[in-house]
């Protein structure tokens, strides 16, 4: 097994303490990476490595075990717009094994994605089509349509497509894989996933935590780019797609971008708000317009989906936790009996697993139809632990593996359908709860929404 060496800037930020991490932990104490791995753990903060590893253990979940991880983590301090420290950090890294799969993973906001990108190009500390070299990116990708253009054009002068990994880490996540096997495995559903049988379809990612004490990242970022744009958008495709010519990276993510090229969100439909609270956040700004909810209807114009309602809702400071896809199929067309309607459930998060509503006869002697459920739970089939998405993700960004990364006309086109609603300036509804967003989404859903 060769060494692996592991860059990552931005790694004073929450998302290493918090994911990347834990999951770098777990993967090296089940040996799916190789023991002589390194960490350089890039930062502008004045830190020395003790000093940083003392800094993380505070930071980090006290389920996390270092002991994995000992030896290897080193802080190195520089500035990320300043090429002589790009050379310095070429000259650190030297002193490592050069038998080695490099891997630069930038968990930093979007703009210093060109600049990061053109430092390690500069320096030659990454080149051009070298494949044991590859750079990762956090999402969201961009900050709109137009700066993700801009960025993924500097990243293709410096590298080829097969080196860069566009994380979405919702497709780490095995409910997410899973939706292939549900569909294409089940003729059961396969047969009836289409506009005859199905009434409308809902992808929601709900959250009960307000924004606590990331709003350095989150505001001017929203909930519509947040999660619209990526995780539901990546759900969504794997859901409506036409079956892939073949069960291959890039035949599915070839049908993925076709049936999202397909959809129109409807402006009209849009819904954003803000809790209430939201304001008083640290580091957001008194007069706000960033939206922590965001629901919109959109249609997908293929012959499988025509007239079928796409409902997306998804925001913080919520009822529940709450990320799932629910599939509401039409009732009895010939009317022999008022029943309830057929329901899958795809539970992605915090349960993992599918349910399915049907309809059967109450016991005893009137004919009483009344639904009922069968429930698979994915997690308690599961040895050991199940992984986490980042784990998943880091693996085969190990295994150069890029399946579960987003290609970039995925995020173009992503970026493309938020677009119209970005320019609909609707004006913010403030909420408290959950139950005072539910009647004004159904208003403007105009459809029966018992899901919500
Ligand atoms: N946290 C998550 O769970 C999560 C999930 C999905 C995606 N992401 C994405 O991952 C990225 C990082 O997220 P995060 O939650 O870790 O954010 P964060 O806590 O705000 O950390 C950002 C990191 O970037 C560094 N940084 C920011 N501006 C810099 C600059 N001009 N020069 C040098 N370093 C700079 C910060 O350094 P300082 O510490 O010195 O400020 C910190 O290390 C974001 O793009 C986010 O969208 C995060």
């Amino acid at each position: 097994m060769k060494t692996a060496l592991l860059i990552v800037f931005g790694a004073t930020g929450n998302l290493m303490y918090k994911k990347l991490l834990p999951a770098l932990s777990n993967l090296l104490a089940e040996g799916h990476l190789p023991s002589r791995t390194q960490i350089i753990c890039v930062g502008r903060r004045e830190l020395d490595t003790p000093t940083y590893i003392e800094n993380a253990k505070k930071e980090t979940s006290s389920h996390l075990d270092w002991e994995p991880l000992k030896g290897k983590l080193t802080y190195f301090r520089m500035d990320f717009e300043t090429t002589s420290d790009y050379q310095r950090l070429k000259e650190a890294i030297a002193d490592h094994d050069h038998d080695k799969e490099t891997m630069v993973y930038l968990a930093v906001p979007p703009r210093l994605f060109p600049v990061i990108a053109e430092g390690l190009h500069t320096v030659n500390l990454l080149s051009k089509g070298q494949q044991e070299t590859r750079i990762v990116f956090e999402k969201p990708f961009g900050e709109d349509l137009e700066s993700a253009r801009q960025i993924n054009q500097a990243l293709w002068t410096y590298f080829d497509e097969s080196q860069l990994y566009r994380i979405d880490h919702y497709l780490g996540k095995d409910m997410i894989q899973n939706i292939m096997i549900v569909r294409f495995a089940n003729q059961l559903f396969e047969s009836s996933w289409h506009h005859e049988a199905i009434a409308s379809i809902t992808i929601m990612a709900k959250e009960r935590e307000s924004v606590l004490n990331r709003a350095g990242y989150y505001d001017g970022i929203g909930a519509m780019k947040d999660m619209l744009q990526s995780h539901l958008f990546q759900m969504a495709s794997l859901i409506l797609m036409e079956p892939p010519q073949a069960n291959h990276a890039d035949a599915i993510r070839d049908e993925k971008v076709r049936v999202m090229q397909r959809m129109t969100l409807d402006p009209a439909s849009l819904c954003v708000g803000q809790y209430r609270d939201y304001r008083q956040a640290p580091h957001v700004p008194a007069q706000s317009e960033t939206e922590t909810f965001v629901y919109v209807k959109g249609y997908v114009d293929t012959p499988r989906w025509r007239n079928v309602p796409i409902h997306f809702v998804t925001g913080k400071h919520l009822d529940e936790k709450r990320s799932e896809i629910i599939i509401d199929f039409k009732t009895d067309t010939k009317r022999l009996f008022q029943t309830d309607h057929n329901k899958l459930h795809i539970k992605v998060a915090p349960e993992e697993g599918v349910s399915i509503q049907f309809n059967v006869k109450r016991p005893g002697l009137q004919e009483t139809i009344t639904p009922a459920v069968l429930d698979y739970c994915h997690s308690c089939q599961a040895v050991g632990n199940t992984p986490e998405a980042y784990e998943k993700l880091i693996l085969d960004l190990y295994k150069r593996q890029s399946g579960l990364f987003a290609r970039w006309d995925e995020i173009e086109t992503a970026w493309q359908l938020i677009e119209p609603l970005r320019q609909a300036n609707k004006p913010l509804i403030f909420y408290d709860t959950y139950e005072e967003l539910k009647d004004i989404i159904i208003n403007h859903a105009k459809e029966r929404l018992d899901d919500l």
